[in-house]
């Protein structure tokens, strides 16, 4: 695991937008997986920038999402399919049609898990994943507690991430109770992972995922196992390190 300490978010940034520059520009048809949450944004904001004033293209590129809310409806502002879109692929020149996101619709969430598997699998598995990090360690939805073999399929959020994530929506109440997410062996086949965290809250769980041993009390701890992640973090969120 390489650990870069960054003076601020946009340096951190612009060091996670060069990895991403250069799966974008090396391969024919790159596969970009994206996360949601706070801590990517400064990366979609200078890879939008490299696109309007370097020319940086995207239309060759497709993108999926780790996660998605189960219940909302993929038009509503907090489904991560339009999440994603606003943040980041609605100012670049990808494809829509190559965006995917896990399906929450509640009647079909059964077998969700598996199609989006089949979805990832057909594209030829991800290039480079962006991953942020819980205050609890988990990364995607994937809740300490879930196994490390586990593939994509629906999970329970705890109290504590939707009460992390109800400053998205207007009260705790509308925070979804759960989620389609990416396991985290399906994490683990990226070819590549940039995992984004900044700030002091966030200190405790860099601290598991880098320095503790590989649990699923701490979900991030089995990135330890992959060949090439690369921590982009402050000084805040490395403080306990
Ligand atoms: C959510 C997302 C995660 C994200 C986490 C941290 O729970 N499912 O993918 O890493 O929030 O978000 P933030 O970066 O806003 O702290």
């Amino acid at each position: 695991m390489e650990v870069v300490i960054g003076q601020s978010a946009e340096e951190l940034a612009l060091y996670a937008a060069s990895m991403v520059r250069d799966v974008v520009r090396s391969k024919d048809h790159p596969v970009l997986g994206l996360a949601t949450g706070s801590s990517p944004l400064p990366l979609y904001t200078e890879l939008i920038r490299a696109h309007r004033d370097e020319g940086v293209s995207f239309a060759h590129v497709s993108a999926v999402t780790l996660d998605e809310y189960v219940g909302l409806p993929p038009d509503h502002p907090q489904s991560y399919h339009e999440v994603i879109r606003q943040e980041f692929t609605r100012h670049v020149d990808i494809d829509d049609a190559r965006v995917f996101s896990p399906d929450g619709d509640p009647a079909r969430a059964m077998d969700a898990g598996e199609r989006y598997e089949k979805v990832l699998s057909e594209l030829g598995g991800v290039d480079v994943q962006i991953l942020g990090i819980g205050t609890d360690g988990h990364i995607a939805f994937n809740e300490p507690g879930s196994s490390l073999q586990s593939r994509t399929r629906i999970k329970t959020l705890t109290d504590q991430t939707r009460s992390d994530n109800a400053r998205f929506f207007g009260s705790l109440d509308e925070v979804p109770i759960h989620a389609l997410t990416q396991g985290l062996d399906t994490i683990l086949d990226a070819r590549r992972v940039v995992l984004m965290a900044t700030g002091q809250a966030k200190a405790q769980a860099i601290a598991a995922m880098v320095e503790g041993p590989m649990s699923a009390s701490c979900p991030a701890s089995v990135l330890q196992w992959h060949p090439h992640v690369t921590v982009c973090v402050d000084e805040a969120a490395a403080s306990l390190l």
